[in-house]
């Protein structure tokens, strides 16, 4: 009884409940599923009643025969600005664009399923939310297509150049134009910036061509940007292609967007129509695969009914779907769990779209394929070994052209579902190079590479500043780096930086492999020179090296003669010519004097002789009083006179004196190359043999420059590397010990002293304050290499 009870309870409650809830969305098990079917009498003019009768059938039948599960009940209305809140499932809808996305923002607000067929040029809906079909006539679907790759961001342009031939009509440019550059409601798609370029369409091939070169060559690209749409013929593809090579403008940073229509189902193979393609190119090709079939339907009906199918095969899943649920569950449970508005339209969206891609049929004659074309890096696939051949059986070719291309399936478009997009439409642009692998040659020069070799001589690691670079690069641009050493060169990886850059058999040998092209890049040091050798070209400098010398540190003067020091050499004459001035006046003074007479008193001794005074006086300097002093005034007046410069010489002598026993005093340094020259007779210097530098003075016509190439000992370059930076090397010894000067970089300088520094634990050397001729180190690349910017912006 109390079971009893109980249960009607809960039935009761569970009625209450539901009916509670039906008020906004009913379960699709208590409730027949409601649909809005919405026919814009504007839009349709004439063709209403038509459609209306034969759509009602239609579903009437497809309800009876398809729907397992409950029903529907539909709803017709002949404009698109009904009220929703009466409960719909979802809405179809067949209006114009504008219309469409007015209805969209409504049935959004209200979480409501949309399906709209609308006409051509319209925008679709987001996928996420609704779907959308625009039914068109074959041959008109151009426009679309560009709106539908530029809605599903498939490239992301500020600007676009569209270039066209006259096979293109007016009405289709405009239509293409506006497909482009109209303003969407949906805010995440800017409109792009399109220059439109009309070519007149020549059979001729040569004519074509000289047309071609004609508009290309004109294109102001600073200000229209580089993102071309080229929509063509195939054969004016080809020469497009050549052309557009020919004047540069296929490089990493522009963009080709062929769109081909002439091409079909048949005749559709597109590999077979490149003629070829190149290095660091960023081309893809969109085109018609359209075929021609009697069978084939493009009308608004059969649209119509796809998608009514579509709709309700959705819903019986999820009725049945509902039903198994809640089977399992009780009541209460599957109020709680049951799928809420937006779950629902969710999975009825998700059934649609699968049921759509599978079983449309509707204007799928009429499909475009999309192909990228894979180019960065394809040149180097077939590098198989890491060790350079000095001759290698590589092309030596360094054009850039690819051999055996490759086309990436990129996409898929036809009327009903859009564009289908598997990959990205450039991928060089999004991904960079992909993860290929590019050939990389180098080899041991630390502190620019650094390479670490294993018993077996395989390359275990590899660091320093260039491969900090090549790093962040293949980081950048999405490559890997496959090392290529030098052949038969025999590598020693020893920590001693090699003065000679350019000159040593892995830097020719490098150099060579680079200009056959057989490596993308060389990561290692070169110095940037005015003529370089044919092949290569530089990158923007790694670093800029400056040059300095390296000479003795100046020794403290030696302290035999320090008492002389305080003055200068005019001030000790000018004291001995006062010492011998003032004996004599002193002399003739007190002799002249009338005093002595006068008073009577006898000139003894003393003062008497010109000899005495001059004792007196040079006694008065070194502060020793004399015996006899004068007792006429005029003659005391000149000694204190004396006094009196003595007390000044001898307190400035005093002073400076203890000055110079608390500083020591150093030998004039020399720390430019001016003075370096000045001190020729004393200095001798020394220049790398076939160094940048050298070329570079023999170059200049600055005299300082000639006077120092001039002066200089040339060493030997490579052989003089041997024992060169030795604390214990000959030129070192010489520098410490001989006034010799090392003329070279400032970095390698500076290395060096720390290194005699931590050897010996004394400072023996400075470097020049002035710096002069910056060298400036960059790696290089073969000729014409497409990626030559990429060490500028990468
Ligand atoms: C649902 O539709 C079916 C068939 O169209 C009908 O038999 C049934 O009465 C309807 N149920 C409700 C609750 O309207
Ligand atoms: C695509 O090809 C078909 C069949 O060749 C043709 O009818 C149609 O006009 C082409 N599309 C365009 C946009 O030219
Ligand atoms: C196109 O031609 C190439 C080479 O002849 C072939 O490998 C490829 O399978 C063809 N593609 C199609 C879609 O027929
Ligand atoms: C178009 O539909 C037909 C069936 O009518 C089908 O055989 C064909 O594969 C479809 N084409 C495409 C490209 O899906
Ligand atoms: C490379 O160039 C040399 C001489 O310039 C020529 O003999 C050789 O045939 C070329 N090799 C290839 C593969 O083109
Ligand atoms: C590098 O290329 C791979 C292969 O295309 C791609 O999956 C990956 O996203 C790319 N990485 C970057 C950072 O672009
Ligand atoms: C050296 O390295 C290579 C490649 O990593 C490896 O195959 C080889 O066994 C190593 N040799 C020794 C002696 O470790
Ligand atoms: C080079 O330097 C590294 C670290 O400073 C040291 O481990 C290595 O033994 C040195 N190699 C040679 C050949 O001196
Ligand atoms: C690359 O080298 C070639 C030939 O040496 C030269 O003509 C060209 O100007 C160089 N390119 C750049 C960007 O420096």
């Amino acid at each position: 009884m109390c079971y009893r009870k109980m249960q009607l309870w809960t039935l009761i409650f569970a009625c209450v409940h539901v009916y509670v809830r039906a008020e906004d969305f009913p379960s699709l098990i208590t409730a027949n599923a409601s649909l809005a079917v919405v026919l814009d009498r504007q839009h349709l003019g004439e063709k209403f009643q038509p459609v209306l009768d034969e759509l009602r059938d239609y579903i009437k039948e497809l309800a009876r025969v398809e729907l397992k599960h409950g029903g529907v009940v539909v709803h017709y209305y002949s404009w698109t600005t009904i009220s929703l809140k009466k409960g719909f499932l979802a809405v179809f809808s067949l209006a114009s664009c504008e219309d469409t996305w007015s209805l969209f923002s409504r049935t959004q607000d209200e979480e409501l399923l949309l399906f709209a067929l609308t006409e051509v040029d319209c925008p679709r809906l987001p996928s996420n939310s609704a779907i959308t079909v625009t039914y068109m006539d074959p041959g008109e679907e151009l426009p679309q297509i560009l709106l539908d790759l530029r809605i599903a961001r498939a490239f992301k342009w500020k600007s676009a150049v569209i270039l066209h031939d006259d096979t293109l009509n007016r009405d289709m440019v405009s239509r293409a134009v506006r497909s482009l550059t109209s303003q969407t409601d949906n805010n995440d798609v800017p409109s792009v910036t399109v220059t439109v370029f009309k070519m007149k369409h020549e059979v001729n091939e040569y004519l074509r061509r000289k047309e071609i070169h004609r508009v290309l060559s004109k294109l102001p690209v600073k200000r229209i940007g580089e993102n071309f749409i080229a929509i063509v013929t195939t054969d004016v593809m080809s020469t497009l292609s050549e052309t557009a090579r020919d004047l540069g403008m296929t490089h990493t940073q522009a963009q080709w967007l062929y769109v081909i229509s002439n091409t079909n189902m048949h005749n559709g193979n597109l590999s077979h129509l490149i003629n070829a393609l190149y290095e660091g190119e960023n081309i893809a090709y969109f085109y018609n695969i359209t075929e021609d079939r009697p069978e084939c339907q493009y009308d608004m009906t059969c649209y119509a009914h796809e998608m009514m199918n579509a709709f309700i095969s959705a819903l019986d899943a999820a009725v049945q779907e509902e039903l198994d649920v809640a089977a399992q569950v009780s009541d209460e449970e599957w109020e709680a769990i049951r799928p809420t508005k937006l779950q629902r339209r969710n999975m009825l969206l998700k059934h649609m779209q699968q049921h759509i891609a599978v079983n449309s049929r509707c204007g799928n004659c009429s499909a475009w394929r999309a192909l990228a074309a894979d180019t960065w890096g394809a040149t180097y696939r077939d590098h198989a070994d890491n060790i350079l051949a000095t001759a290698a059986p590589t092309s030596n070719d360094t054009t850039g052209v690819i051999e055996h291309f490759e086309l990436l399936d990129v996409g898929y478009w036809r009327p009903v579902d859009g564009f289908k997009q598997t990959d990205v439409l450039f991928p060089h642009v999004e991904h960079g190079f992909r993860g290929k692998e590019l050939p990389i040659v180098t080899y041991h020069n630390p502190p620019w590479t650094i390479l670490q070799a294993n018993e077996s001589g395989s390359i275990i690691s590899h660091s320093g500043l260039i491969f900090d670079i090549v790093n962040q690069l293949a980081k950048n641009k999405n490559f890997t780096i496959k090392l290529l050493l030098p052949s038969n060169v025999k590598q020693d990886f020893s920590n001693e930086t090699s003065t000679d850059m350019m000159h040593s058999q892995s830097a020719m040998l490098t150099l060579v492999a680079v200009a056959k092209g057989q490596a993308a890049l060389a990561a290692a040091a070169f110095t940037i020179v005015s003529d370089p050798n044919p092949g290569i070209n530089y990158t923007i400098p790694v670093t800029t090296q400056p040059y300095s010398f390296m000479i003795a540190r100046p020794r403290d003067l030696s302290r035999a003669l320090l008492f002389m020091l305080p003055f200068t050499t005019d001030t000790w004459l000018c004291l001995g010519f006062a010492v011998i001035l003032m004996g004599p006046t002193l002399f003739v003074i007190h002799r002249l004097s009338p005093y002595y007479e006068a008073m009577g008193v006898t000139r003894q001794g003393g003062l008497s002789t010109i000899h005495n005074c001059l004792w007196y006086i040079y006694g008065a300097l070194l502060q020793q009083g004399g015996m006899y002093l004068p007792r006429a005034d005029s003659g005391r007046l000149v000694v204190g006179t004396w006094w009196l410069v003595v007390l000044v010489v001898v307190t400035t002598y005093s002073g400076n004196l203890v000055a110079f026993l608390t500083f020591p005093k150093q030998e004039v340094p020399v720390t430019t190359v001016s003075e370096l020259i000045e001190n020729s007779a004393i200095y001798t210097w020394s220049i790398n043999k076939g160094s940048y530098l050298e070329t570079e003075l023999k170059n200049s016509d600055e005299p300082k420059y000639i006077a120092l190439l001039k002066g200089a000992e040339l060493t030997t370059g490579i052989s003089g590397i041997e024992g060169h930076f030795g604390s214990g090397s000959s030129l070192l010894q010489r520098v410490r010990t001989q006034r010799h000067v090392l003329v070279d970089w400032r970095l390698r300088l500076s290395y060096l002293m720390r290194a005699d520094y931590l050897a010996t634990d004394t400072c023996d050397f400075a470097l020049s304050s002035e710096e002069f001729l910056d060298e400036q180190v960059a790696m290089i690349v073969p000729t014409g290499s497409p990626y030559l910017n990429f060490t500028v912006v990468g």
